[in-house]
């Protein structure tokens, strides 16, 4: 099914190419605020042809050779002047990290907001046992459909398509990540070197990091995307691609991130992408829908939702699903999936808790206050705080690295939306 239609994408595509050059587009989808996912827009992004000296013209400078990743911008309220420098110098740091390990031929722009969200979203900000809930969190601004090698098309983090060096390619955004981080959580800055951090504190540069590693691909589409109302009956799946108007809903398949490509069950080590697969025979790419509400009530009265219902019980269930990129390195790591009932963000797109005690401690839901980066790194035994399952699964992502200097590349998919 999934071959016929490719087939006759790229047949349609070709003789688009020869009369209509100029309008062959792109899907990407653009992101506005790190903490809430929902507020998007699908943009047909063009395929643009670099200019070559764009890259080559500037010498680079020595700031350049140890950070790839830069702010662009940043707004800094409710905080003095001189924790918005700290704030800038943690992430700066967290920039070389990724950059030491990761070699980045393009560099990362970052839009990095620090801000008190108890004041500006309260509603994120409840206490709970006197921990602050979101303290930071960050996101693709913009997500690039490509094709797979098992001709899947999935979204892509523009960090990374930009790291491909296709020579032409979906028009991307001026920035790549969107972060927000809580000011009214008690940091500790990596310039408090000489403070010991507090066992109430938390270390920026530790969040910091993990939010980042979000925003370069760590992030999974198998979510609770359709919303029933009803408790007892939750539906993960990947994500619907759909197309929202005032008077219909265009649904065009459920696709997964990047990441999900080597997501398996531990149950029999099968890949969750043919459970995607089976999900798309509930209704053809293009079908509309009256509303949302439509959409989703059609969906309940589907054979599919017995799938998505399923998807729910295994994740929410311990030790049922891992990240096992075979085809890069044979590091398999375990799934967040403890998490009752499951939360969007969190489950499935984190490592399991456990292995916090490990050199793979950073990608956990839930990070240790009272204990910074080196702190971990040192008890666990790590050589960096990106550990080797993560590590793998960024490699396989398709981020070049010392060991892995030909990495994946997916291909370019051309879907016909020169009108939208
Ligand atoms: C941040 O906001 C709080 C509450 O509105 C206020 O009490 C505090 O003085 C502000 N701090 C700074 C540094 O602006
Ligand atoms: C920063 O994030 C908060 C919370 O999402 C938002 O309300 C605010 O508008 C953002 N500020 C800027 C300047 O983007
Ligand atoms: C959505 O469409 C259904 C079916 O036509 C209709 O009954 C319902 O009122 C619509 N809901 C909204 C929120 O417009
Ligand atoms: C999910 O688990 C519940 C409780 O264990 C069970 O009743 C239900 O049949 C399961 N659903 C599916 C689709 O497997
Ligand atoms: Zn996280």
């Amino acid at each position: 099914m999934a071959f016929l239609k490719l087939k006759n994408n790229f047949f349609i595509f070709f003789i688009f190419l020869i009369f209509f050059n100029e309008l062959v587009f792109s899907q990407c989808i653009d992101y506005f605020d790190a903490l809430d996912h929902e507020v998007k827009r699908n943009v047909a992004c063009p395929l643009v042809t670099d200019d070559p000296s764009k890259y080559s013209r500037r010498a680079p400078s020595s700031y350049e050779d140890e950070s790839k990743i830069q702010i662009t911008e940043f707004k800094c309220n409710n905080a003095t002047e001189e924790i918005c420098n700290k704030v800038k110098d943690t992430i700066l740091i967290a920039g070389k990290i990724i950059s030491k390990t990761f070699i980045l031929k393009s560099p990362i722009f970052l839009s990095v907001n620090y801000t008190n969200l108890c004041v500006v979203q309260p509603d994120l900000c409840k206490l709970q046992g006197g921990k602050v809930v979101v303290i930071g969190a960050a996101q693709s601004a913009r997500e690039i459909l490509l094709l797979d090698d098992d001709g899947l098309s999935r979204y892509y983090p523009q960090s990374l398509v930009k790291q491909y060096q296709f020579k032409k390619h979906p028009e991307f955004a001026p920035i790549d990540i969107i972060a927000t981080f809580n000011s009214i959580v008690n940091w500790h800055f990596p310039s408090d070197s000489d403070i010991p951090i507090q066992p109430k504190q938390f270390d920026m540069l530790y969040i910091v990091l993990h939010e980042l590693m979000h925003g370069l691909g760590f992030t999974s589409n198998w979510q609770n995307w359709f919303l029933t109302g009803n408790k007892n009956q939750i539906l993960i799946t990947s994500k619907p691609d759909v197309v929202i108007s005032d008077n219909e809903v265009i649904f065009d398949e459920f696709k997964e991130t990047a990441f999900d490509r080597h997501l398996i069950f531990n149950s029999n080590y099968k890949n969750l992408s043919p459970v995607t697969v089976k999900l798309n025979d509930f209704a053809n790419p293009g079908t509309k829908f009256k509303n949302v509400t439509d959409l989703i009530q059609n969906f309940l009265n589907s054979k599919q939702v017995v799938i998505a219902e399923n998807m729910n019980n295994i994740s929410t269930t311990f030790n049922s699903l891992s990240s096992y990129p075979k085809s890069c390195y044979t590091e398999r790591a375990i799934l967040e999936t403890t998490l009752i009932p499951f939360q969007n963000g969190q489950s499935i797109s984190h490592f399991d808790q456990s292995y916090i005690n490990s050199p793979d401690f950073l990608m956990t839901t839930i990070q240790v206050p009272g204990k910074t980066l080196s702190d971990l790194v040192r008890q666990t035994g790590a050589t960096s705080p990106i550990g080797p399952k993560l590590q793998a699964i960024m490699e396989c992502l398709g981020y070049e690295t010392k060991r892995n200097l030909i990495p994946y590349r997916p291909k370019l998919v051309y879907p016909l939306s020169g009108k939208s």
